[in-house]
């Protein structure tokens, strides 16, 4: 990697610690539900690979970007947990088989990826039919008043949070790619930034 798109990553991957870090013990609640064979979309920095219990025996990180040495030296701290690989690929066509996945998770990814209901497509291929999908993703605020300035800021917040949407009505996505939820919990967090403060996370299964 040449040393300008270093230190574009470095600093894209600073600014989604700092804005992401709030939101670590709903992460660590959500990954308590993770088992098996996991695969990991959009993994980034890997925030999460600390946070995934015994029950874990394999997780395949799955990122569209090149590797990022954060995300290498802990993919290292926890091999003796679990195996773990990182594959370079965008959630828009995931390269494993049908049914390849006992969970699969989205962390502050839907919002990111282009196009989320293609994505959440794959994911429903590539999990076995009893598999869990996990999820923990900020939403579109129930305020009006901050929804619309989440509507403001959104255009000049996705130049610079890598292509985050501030206002998207998540849930909906998830629920009409063929998910149900198994349960689902949400909190509006009175701390600034408001514009982030709307978080969910939780679990679903293929309907139907
Ligand atoms: C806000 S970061 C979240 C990273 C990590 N999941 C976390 O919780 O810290 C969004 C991630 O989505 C990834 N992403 C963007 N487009 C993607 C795509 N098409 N397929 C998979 N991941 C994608 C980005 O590279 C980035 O790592």
């Amino acid at each position: 990697m040449n040393p300008l798109s270093l230190i574009k990553q470095s600093a894209g991957t600073l600014l989604i610690e700092l804005a992401t870090r709030p939101m670590q013990p709903q992460r660590r609640q959500l990954l308590t539900h993770a088992h098996g064979n996991v695969l990991d979309v959009g993994i980034g920095s890997g925030s999460s690979l600390s946070l995934y219990p015994d029950t874990v025996t394999h997780v395949a990180g799955l990122e569209p970007e090149p590797t990022n040495w954060l995300l290498n030296r802990r993919a290292k701290k926890v091999a003796d947990n679990f195996s773990y690989e990182t594959t370079t690929a965008s959630a828009h066509e995931i390269p494993f088989e049908d049914q390849a996945f006992d969970t699969v998770t989205f962390q502050l990814t839907l919002c990111t990826i282009p196009d989320p209901a293609r994505a959440l497509a794959e994911a429903r291929r590539v999990l076995k039919p009893d598999g869990t999908l996990l999820f923990l993703e900020h939403l579109r605020h129930t305020d009006p008043k901050v929804a619309a300035t989440q509507d403001k800021v959104a255009p000049l917040w996705q130049k610079i949070a890598g292509g985050c949407r501030l206002n998207q009505a998540t849930t909906e996505i998830i629920e009409a790619a063929g998910f149900k939820y198994n349960w689902r919990e949400a909190v509006i967090d009175k701390q600034p930034p408001r514009i982030l403060s709307h978080i969910t996370w939780g679990a679903a299964t293929k309907s139907g």
